[in-house]
C-alpha cells in the first residue's frame, strides 16, 4: 500500500474526527475536542507546527558532518533520535473507533521501537 492509499484509508476510518490533511497543522480541526484538534483555539498546536518548521537542514555539500549522530539517552536508554511518540488515547471518542484502542497503542509502541525510540500510551 502506498502513502496516498494509506491516507485515503485513514480518511475513511477517521471520518468526522480527522480530515487527514495534506499538512497536519491544526488549522482545519482547531478546537475540535474530542477529536484530533488542539483544545480551545488550537493556537498551541499551530505554534508548535510553526516552531518545528523553522528547523532547517543544510545540504551535505555545505558542511563537514559526514556521519551525523542524533542519538541520545533518556531514562538510561539509548534512543536513535531525540523524538518520542506522544501519548494519545481515546480511539473511540477521538478517532471514531475504527482501530481499537489496544491495536492503536500496539502500533504506536512497536513503530516507535522499530525506529529506535520510545512511544507512550495515553492515560
Ligand atoms: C486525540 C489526542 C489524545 C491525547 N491523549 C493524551 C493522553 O492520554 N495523555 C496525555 O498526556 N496527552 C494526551 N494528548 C496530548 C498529546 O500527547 C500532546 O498533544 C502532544 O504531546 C503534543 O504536544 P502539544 O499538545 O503541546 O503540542 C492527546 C492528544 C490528542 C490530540
Amino acid at each position: 500500500m502506498n502513502l496516498s492509499e494509506i491516507k485515503k484509508n485513514a480518511r475513511e476510518k477517521m471520518k468526522g474526527y480527522c480530515r487527514v490533511c495534506k499538512v497536519c497543522d491544526g488549522v482545519a480541526c482547531a478546537g475540535e475536542v474530542p477529536g484530533m484538534g488542539g483544545a480551545g483555539t488550537g493556537a498551541s498546536f499551530r505554534a508548535n507546527v510553526e516552531a518545528l518548521a523553522k528547523v532547517k537542514l543544510n545540504m551535505r555539500t555545505l558542511h563537514g558532518a559526514k556521519d551525523p549522530d542524533i542519538s541520545t539517552e533518556l531514562f538510561g536508554k539509548k534512543l536513535s533520535m531525540p523524538i518520542l511518540a506522544a501519548p494519545i488515547t481515546g480511539s473511540d471518542y477521538n478517532m471514531g473507533g475504527a482501530v481499537p484502542e489496544e491495536e492503536f497503542i500496539k502500533m504506536v509502541i512497536s513503530g516507535s521501537k522499530a525506529a529506535g525510540t520510545l512511544g507512550m500510551c495515553g492515560d
